[in-house]
């Protein structure tokens, strides 16, 4: 059995942030989202996994390497453009060959991991297996309508008027007869080939699909908000851990679950937990409040800033009450002391600002 793993895409809901670099790559809880993914196949004992890459595909390289360090054995599928999910499985299809395989959305974050569903996929043997969980925003997703026995019967991308509120997890198993579908489906009105569907033309065709429910929660990252929103799941279960004591002075306080990860110095700070502040990373006489993820080698001074990500190399000086805020590479906050008081921004394309 092998995995493909999708990292291509635009990443438009994240811009600027993905102007420059991989949504893949946005780090949670000081991780980079697709190594979530990446752990999950390894834990199921796939070992043979594609990446389907596409202008950031050097960057992902890079991050990723070969798998050995995950103890999987990685090939890079090259995707010219972001033509679909569909059209990813379709250019996979000499790497994938006659196996069966798993398909993981390189931007979801799945609590229960793939192993569960992996075994199920084997044991039974059906043709595709599928997840669905309850969304408040199904219009965003793919949608999946159920008949009263837990059958899918219909799949719709991103419907205007849902008819359930059941969205299609970007978790997906396949055997080869998903080729037959990619090749027969045409491009949406998006003009993207659909793995919904891919999914619709089996069950119009008869194959079995087994549609389950998720057990834990489910995030596909694509947005601010849920890159917040995992980034606090996945902080509510850390462990506090300090490398070591000298890297807090005697003025400085951790409160509740913190992890100070090798080389980061707390001078005459507060961290209140669950907070995670990278490595090399520098906080003097600030406050670092619940559910932040600060990475490595930023520079936060005279600042105070909580439910937040902040990526590395950021620094941050003089500036009260951030939060709700992803802070991108080498961004710079700070307060000036020049006058006229006013706001000096230099913000990339799409950035977005918001002043109390
Ligand atoms: O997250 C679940 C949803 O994912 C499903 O409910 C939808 O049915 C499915 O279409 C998908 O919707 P998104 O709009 O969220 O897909 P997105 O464009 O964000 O792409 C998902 C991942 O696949 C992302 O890591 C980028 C990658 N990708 C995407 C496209 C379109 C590729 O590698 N190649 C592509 O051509």
């Amino acid at each position: 059995m092998k995995a493909l793993v999708l990292a291509g895409g635009k990443g438009t809901r994240l811009r600027p942030i993905t102007h420059t670099s991989a949504k893949q790559l946005i780090p949670i809880a000081n991780k980079p989202i697709l190594f979530y993914g990446l752990e999950a196949i390894a834990r199921s004992g796939i070992k043979e996994v594609g990446i389907v890459v596409g202008d950031t595909a050097p960057e992902i390289q890079q991050v990723v390497g070969d798998g050995s360090q995950l103890g999987l054995k990685i090939t890079y599928i090259p995707q010219n453009a972001p033509l679909g999910l569909a059209h990813a499985v379709k250019i996979s299809k000499d790497f994938i060959g006659k196996d069966i395989f798993l398909m993981y959305l390189g931007d979801n974050l799945l609590k229960e991991g793939v192993s569960a569903l992996v075994e199920e996929f084997k044991a039974k043997k059906p043709n595709s297996q599928i997840l669905v969980a309850k969304v408040p925003n199904p219009q965003q997703f793919g949608v999946v309508e159920m008949d009263g026995n837990d059958r899918a019967v219909r799949l719709v991308e991103k419907p205007k008027q849902p008819k359930s509120d059941l969205a299609l997890v970007g978790v997906y198993l396949f055997d080869s007869n998903i080729f037959k579908a990619v090749n027969e489906i045409k491009p949406s009105a998006r003009g993207e080939l659909e793995i919904t569907d891919a999914i619709q033309w089996l069950l119009d065709h008869g194959f079995q699909v087994i549609c389950k429910r998720v057990g834990g929660w489910w995030k596909d990252t694509g947005r601010l908000e849920d890159l917040l929103e995992a980034n606090r799941l996945l902080l509510e279960n850390i462990e506090g851990r300090v490398a070591s004591e000298e890297q807090l002075d005697s003025r400085s306080k951790l409160e509740g679950r913190v992890i100070l990860e090798e080389g980061a110095q707390i001078l005459h700070s507060t961290i209140r937990g669950p907070a995670i502040i990278g490595k090399n990373t520098r906080v003097y006489r600030s406050y670092i409040g619940p559910y932040s993820s600060i990475y490595h080698d930023v520079s936060i001074e005279e600042s105070e800033i909580e439910h937040s990500i902040v990526l590395e190399y950021a620094r941050i000086k003089n500036v009260k009450s951030i939060s709700d805020s992803l802070i991108g590479q080498r961004v710079e906050v700070m307060k000036s002391a020049s006058a006229p008081a006013a706001y000096r921004l230099m913000l990339g394309d799409s950035s977005r600002v918001e002043i109390p």
